[in-house]
């Protein structure tokens, strides 16, 4: 096993960390979910994909800027350095609330990379804070504080990176869905009932078939968000709302209606010939 995995091993087998990480989600869920707008826009629904990497980018890019500015651009580049911090800090406020949002949903190992992940940041804006105090009167205090404040930004760069692409966290889980190109028949036709949701396998494809108002809808029962069963979700007013975090996609087209999926779900073409309700991929998919 390569070193520097043994550490990220170590801390998503620390079930110790689910006596701070699961009423602390807990707490978070309960806020962003009683605000459906607010679950929305720090989930990214707007923009189509998660929201808290594309502000991390500004945290991390501010604060790494402020430290070398100051350390290689003398007395004089003072002021600029404190600049870019203070740009640092100020965007840490919607990064951070952006991350507990989508933390909040995460389970078991997940949940406690994102907490330990949530505290080297934590700490990091510490020491970009504490960098302000006295800066004038020692300009090498300042500049060890910067410089260990990146230290654990990188490191909560390395667990956030960590969740992103080796446990799949914020990334589209109906992408690798391989749905049928030809037209493949899935269902009697005579088996669906209206408004009941019915789930199917074709050629290793999980797939969600419902009669909505008289219309065969066939979408990939794979949630986008984090890979919960669309098949056992409620069908209500032209829309299925995944049993995991509640996130609502139209029947029609698999548009997001509520987070908090950002990606829409893949939906499949139907017809019904012979009796038998068939479907296939749509030429985008
Ligand atoms: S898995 Fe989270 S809303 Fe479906």
């Amino acid at each position: 096993m390569r070193l520097a995995r043994r550490p990220l091993l170590w801390i998503e087998q620390a079930k110790g960390l689910d006596a701070v990480a699961k009423p602390a989600a807990s707490a978070v869920s309960k806020v962003v979910r009683s605000r459906r707008s607010l679950h929305n826009l720090l989930s990214g629904v707007p923009i189509g994909h998660p929201l808290h990497p594309i502000l991390t980018d500004v945290t991390i890019g501010a604060f790494t800027m402020g430290t070398l500015v100051d350390l290689v651009g003398g007395r004089r580049s003072a002021p600029a350095a404190d600049l870019l911090v203070t740009v640092g800090a100020a965007s840490a406020v919607p990064t951070a609330l952006t991350g507990a949002n989508d933390w909040s949903d995460t389970t078991g190992g997940s949940s406690r990379v994102g907490l330990v992940h949530a505290a080297a940041n934590s700490t990091a804006l510490t020491l970009f804070l504490a960098s302000f105090v006295g800066r004038r009167a020692s300009r090498p205090r300042r500049i060890a504080l910067r410089l260990a404040g990146l230290g654990f930004l990188t490191l909560g760069g390395d667990l956030g990176g960590h969740l992103a692409y080796t446990r799949a966290a914020g990334v589209n889980h109906a992408a690798f869905e391989r749905l049928p190109k030809d037209w493949t028949p899935v269902l009697a036709d005579a088996e669906l009932d209206e408004g009941v949701p019915r789930g199917v396998t074709v050629d290793g494809a999980s797939l969600l078939l419902v009669r909505d108002r008289g219309q065969v809808r066939a979408l990939a029962a794979t949630c986008s968000h984090l890979g919960g069963p669309l098949d056992e979700g409620e069908v209500k007013d032209g829309c299925v709302t995944c049993p995991w975090h509640g996130s609502t996609f139209r029947l029609a087209d698999g548009e997001v209606v509520t987070g908090p999926a950002t990606a829409a779900q893949p939906v499949l073409e139907t017809r019904v010939q012979g009796g038998q309700i068939e479907v296939r991929a749509t030429p985008l998919s």
